[in-house]
């Protein structure tokens, strides 16, 4: 953790469908009306620079003809990362903000480093060098059965004619891809919160709150 800073580093984490955009959303409503003088920064990876959305681009839409191995996949989700933490997040930290990020490097420890089955060392040694230190204080996982996630991605896919390239992986790898997280929460749970997904989403809400309640972050108006 980077120690001069004095924001606060939040992410949202889980499997397609989980509800991380819903209640990234919604708790960003909240602080808003509860910190009006605190900048709030939301982003999401890949993404949230111009190199990253061209990363984005290129990792959920390329066409299907475009070879993209394990490992220069591992390599592309790094760079849109290493661009972000040092672009964006880092100074927005050291400007006090509260930062709140649609998933960060728990997603590659996970999806590349479980999922695909990379050497996790390997994996964790590039998270790190992407990252420069610059590790959550609270990681949200919104945990569900993989088969309804898939549920509601097909609901939201109805209306909608993009699908993504890791929307189009079979069950096993979104099984594993959900013990993955799991695993990591408990090697990690001084800073994990796992929820819940399959509660409404003001109970998920409600649980969100409370945990960070708990965390008894000082400069963080929760009432
Ligand atoms: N608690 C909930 N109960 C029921 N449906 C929900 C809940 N939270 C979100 N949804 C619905 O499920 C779908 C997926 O939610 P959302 O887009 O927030 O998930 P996500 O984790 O951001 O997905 P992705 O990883 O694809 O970005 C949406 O249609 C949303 O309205
Ligand atoms: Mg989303």
């Amino acid at each position: 953790m980077v120690s001069s800073r004095s924001g606060i580093f939040i992410t949202f984490e889980g499997s397609e469908g989980c509800g991380k955009s819903t209640q990234i959303t919604r708790l960003a409503e909240l602080l808003r009306q509860k910190n009006p003088d605190r900048e709030l920064v939301i982003l999401r990876e890949p993404g949230g620079t111009a190199l990253g959305e061209g990363v984005r681009q290129l990792l959920q839409h390329a066409d299907p003809s475009v070879s993209i191995v394990p490992e220069a996949e591992l390599l592309l989700f790094a760079a849109s990362r290493a661009q972000l933490v040092r672009e964006v997040i880092q100074p927005a930290l050291h400007r006090g903000a509260i930062v709140m990020c649609d998933r960060f490097f728990d997603s590659t420890t996970v999806y590349q480093g479980v999922a695909r089955a990379l050497d996790p060392k390997q994996v964790e040694m590039i998270n790190h060098f992407a990252v420069g230190g610059v590790v959550p204080d609270v990681t949200f996982l919104l945990d569900m059965e993989a088969a309804q996630g898939r549920e509601r991605m097909k609901q939201r896919n109805a209306q909608s004619v993009v699908v993504d390239r890791m929307e189009q992986e079979p069950e096993f790898f979104y099984e594993a891809v959900r013990q993955g997280y799991l695993d990591l929460a408990k090697k990690e749970s001084k800073r994990f919160v796992v929820i819940n997904a399959v509660l409404s989403p003001d109970e998920v809400s409600q649980k969100i709150l409370e945990a960070l309640q708990h965390f008894n972050i000082s400069t963080l108006q929760l009432h």
